[in-house]
Parts: structure tokens; sequence; C-alpha cells
């Protein structure tokens, strides 16, 4: 199998709720070790459970925000915060706001230099990530195994830039504002290189609709048509963290496991079968 030798980390727990938690987890021990950790979140729909169970922490006080630094995930090119389909307004209003995060702490990506200005913003935004990579990169996975908006076809070199989408990712951005508001066709995103830089990695995934991709993730052998497979590379530093649903199809769940993660009533493996 095409997994084996690997050894990075599957957490197959029961439900969106106790991926939420499990995530929350990992942002949690991250900035309790280290209060000025540069981290990236993810927006969409999978991490808004983990959004609230993060604004529940840091009110109760539980979690100091007030050092990280807080870099974008990706945007669409030439919105600015202001617009309704922004996903930095997404992050914001979702999670940041209710965190105490101010805004010298947020680094949106450059998406509003002029056109011939964009390619040199997004590399002089590579540049701005701490030396050594981001200290905590959550991640979801996209229906067509993008991650960020490093769409099918993106290398595991890739860096902080301007990325075409594909028609199926601005129907499925689309659908988040019911049709209602239009997708640019070009997007910032950081790379799959920046990315698997972070010290750590940690890619949620949820729901029977994910499954068919989540399986080519690991199960398949990597490569750019799934550029989330790339991930692997990263060892020890990927935790993937799913519920039953999104794991209902991987060959590995099913032929037997035990795990590190079992204590939150899920299975996990480590990557070797
Ligand atoms: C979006 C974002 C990704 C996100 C992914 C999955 O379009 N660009 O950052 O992780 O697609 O979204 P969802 O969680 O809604 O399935």
């Amino acid at each position: 199998m095409a997994i084996e030798r690997e050894n990075w980390t599957l957490a197959v727990l029961h439900d969106p709720s106790a991926v939420s938690e499990a995530a929350s987890d990992f942002v949690s021990t991250t900035v309790l070790s280290k209060p000025d950790a540069a981290i990236t979140f993810p927006t969409g729909s999978t991490p808004l459970g983990m959004f609230d169970v993060l604004a529940a922490r840091a009110g109760r006080g539980e979690i100091d925000f007030s050092g990280v630094e807080i870099f974008c995930l990706d945007e669409y090119v030439g919105v600015t915060a202001e617009d309704p389909n922004s996903l930095s307004r997404w992050l914001w209003n979702g999670l940041l706001s209710r965190i105490g995060i101010r805004p010298h702490q947020f680094h949106p990506l450059p998406v509003t230099a002029d056109g011939d200005e964009l390619e040199a913003a997004a590399a002089g935004y590579d540049q701005m990530i701490p030396r050594g990579g981001l200290d905590l990169a959550v991640l979801g996975l996209g229906p067509n195994g993008h991650i960020g908006y490093n769409e099918p076809g993106s290398s595991a070199e890739s860096r902080t830039r301007v990325i075409a989408l594909t028609p199926e990712s601005r129907t499925q951005a689309s659908a988040y504002w019911e049709g209602a508001i239009p997708i640019p066709e070009l997007a910032m995103t950081m790379g799959v290189g920046t990315l698997l830089e972070a010290k750590q990695i940690v890619l949620l995934v949820t729901g029977f609709a994910k499954a068919e991709i989540l399986r080519r993730t690991v199960e398949e052998p990597m490569s750019a048509d799934v550029p989330a497979s790339w991930l692997r590379l990263a060892g020890p530093r990927l935790t993937i963290v799913a519920d039953e649903a999104a794991a209902s199809r991987l060959s590995i769940v099913h032929s037997g496991f035990q795990g590190r993660v079992a204590d939150r009533g899920g299975d996990t493996h480590d990557g070797r079968s």
C-alpha cells in the first residue's frame, strides 16, 4: 500500500464536534507552548465548530491569543475586507474577533496589489512568514483535493502565489453565499511548499462528501492531482483529524489499528500499515 513507511498520524473521531475539540487542542497546545506562535487557519465550513470551541476557551481565559501572529491561508484576488466574499473577513468574523486578535496580529494576503505587482506581493508575503515555517497550519480539504487554494496541478514546492480557480472551486465557494455573490477567477494562496515547512500541520476532514477525496489523499500515490496528498511529505508533523463519515472509505481504518489519540473515543493510525 502507498502509505507504507509513512509516519503521519490519522485520528478518526466520532463526529464533527469531536474533530472540532481535537483541532482546538492542537491550537491550545501550540499557543500554550509558544505564546507568539505563527498560525494559519482555514475558512470554509469545516472549521466553524473549532472556531466556536476556541472562542469559548478564550472567553474562559484558557488560551491567551494576545501574542500570536495570524497568517492568511488564501483569499480572492481584488477582494477587500469589506467585501462579503472576503475570506479574511470570514476568518475575522468567525474566529479572530472572538478570540481577541488585534489588527496588528493579523496578516491578510496582499490581494489588492496592482495586477502586474501581484506575484511580487505574493512572494513578499511568503517571505514574511517566519523562517523555519509556521508553528501551526490548520487546513481544510477541498472537494477536489485542494488545500488553501492549491488547486490540482500544484506542486509540492509551490510557494505563496496567484492561482486560477477551477470552475468546481468557484461553484463550491459560491454556494457559501447561495450563489448570490460572484467569486473571482483568481485567488492568492499560501503554497504547498510554504505549508509543508510548518512545524505542525493539522488537516480537518468531516462528512461523507469528503470520504472519496480523503481516500485519494491518503491511499493513492502522492501527486499534484490531489494537492493535499503532498502533506504526507511532512511525516510526523502531519495529523489528519477526520470524523467517521469522512474516514468511511479508508481501507486502513477497516484493517484494524490502534493509535495515539484514542482517549477521545476515536481510533488513530500512525501511517504505518
Ligand atoms: C475552501 C477554502 C479552503 C477550505 C476548503 C474546504 O474553498 N479555500 O481553505 O479548507 O475549501 O471547505 P469546506 O470546509 O467548506 O469544505
